[in-house]
């Protein structure tokens, strides 16, 4: 409905500011999604008015009513991006039009209001200008950007969706998402819970989605595994995604990612690396694969590597796997050549040290 909409972001600069010293210590060791910026983004949306009372604001709490419709029906959806400091010391973001489109193919399913696409850029342009200082210049960290989006009218019917949203954006320093760095990690097939089935929100960022799976990865850990895989509703046999991670088969130069039937996410990481798999000497299939053949195809050889990947995992390789009755070692338990190379390439392009031959590095400034 407001696609077409042009907001115009009022600018309110904090006066409470961390000093240099505060920044550089979390600068210094800034884990994943532990702090955050001086700033942040507020849009609201009211039926009837559209967008409005765009601003850029110091980075604070909110005070909602508890009868606010979020907290009961979980109306909420969310994005991840990062913006990286390039070689050059420039600041510049990937793809964030692709956010933007799942944005609004999340707030679709969610009976959300879509946001115009420029407006969710200008969004991130301002934070990031703002806060250009948070964006850390050890190699390989990042400034993680998270545009989210909420349903704030304070009602509890549920006969129609919320009439009023908030939109906003935080931003928080990222070191590597595994506290490990790039090391191989385990894996636990979930055949007790399902993420997603036909005609759900799969395909959807929506909180939901995360909140149902927390018991499934807290599973994977009491099982000394890293990460839960999820298999298909029906079967629990075919392999969808894990939790915050698309996945990618390698046989030989062979790629196998699953393909987007509705149930997963739409990565923008997956669909760069199909993109950029032909350049580097890869073939992709998006299909279809089973425990029974991630297993078979291990142990015959033929199945070299998978690794997942993700904004947050970048490309991180699987090195084991295990189930209620099953485990196995996926090549030699290390990082394979494929998975480095597209990692490599793929890190290069988000940096600035390798040609961005498909226009998908966006500057910021
Ligand atoms: N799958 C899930 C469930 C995710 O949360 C993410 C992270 O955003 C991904 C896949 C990878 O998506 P992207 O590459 O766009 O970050
Ligand atoms: C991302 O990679 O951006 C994610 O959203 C993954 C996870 C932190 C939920």
């Amino acid at each position: 409905m407001t696609t077409a909409q042009k907001l115009s972001f009022d600018v309110q600069l904090s006066d409470h500011a961390r000093t240099v010293a505060e920044r550089e210590q979390v600068l210094a060791n800034p884990g994943f999604g532990q702090s955050f910026t001086d700033h942040m983004i507020s849009v609201d949306y009211t039926e009837g008015e559209g967008w409005h009372d765009a601003r850029l604001m110091p980075y604070g709490p909110l005070t909602l009513d508890p009868a606010t419709s979020v907290f009961h029906y979980a109306q909420e959806l969310f994005e991840g991006l990062k913006a990286y400091r390039q070689v050059n010391g420039s600041i510049a973001t990937f793809r964030p039009y692709a956010n933007a489109a799942r944005f609004n193919a999340s707030a679709l399913r969610m009976a959300m209001p879509e946001l115009p696409e420029d407006a969710f850029v200008e969004s991130l342009e301002l934070l990031v200008q703002a806060d250009k200082d948070w964006v850390p210049t050890t190699e390989g960290h990042s400034l993680y950007l998270r545009p989210f989006m909420i349903a704030t009218q304070p009602a509890l019917g549920v006969n129609y969706p919320s009439r009023d949203y908030k939109y906003m954006v935080i931003a928080s320093p990222a070191a590597s998402y595994f506290s490990g760095g790039v090391k191989p990690v385990s894996v636990w097939l979930s055949t007790e819970y399902t993420r997603a089935a036909p005609g759900g929100t799969g395909f959807a960022k929506c909180g939901g989605n995360y909140a149902a799976a927390f018991v499934a990865q807290r599973q994977a850990v009491a099982q000394g595994c890293d990460q839960v895989v999820w298999l298909d509703a029906v079967e629990h046999r075919f392999v969808e995604e894990m939790g915050g991670m698309n996945l990618f088969f390698v046989f030989g130069d062979r790629l196998v990612t699953p393909a987007l039937t509705g149930t997963l996410l739409p990565g923008i990481t997956r669909d760069s690396i199909i993109a950029m798999a032909g350049e580097l000497g890869l073939r992709v299939e998006e299909g279809r694969i089973s425990i029974e053949e991630w297993q078979a195809g291990c142990e015959s050889g033929e199945l070299t590597e998978v690794f997942a990947c993700g904004t947050a995992a970048v490309v991180t390789p699987v090195g084991s796997v295990k189930g209620a009755d099953r485990a196995w070692t996926v090549g030699d338990g290390g990082s394979g050549p494929v998975t480095l190379k597209i990692r490599d390439e793929l890190v290069g392009i988000q940096y600035g040290s390798r040609p961005d031959a498909h226009d998908w590095v966006h500057k910021i400034c």
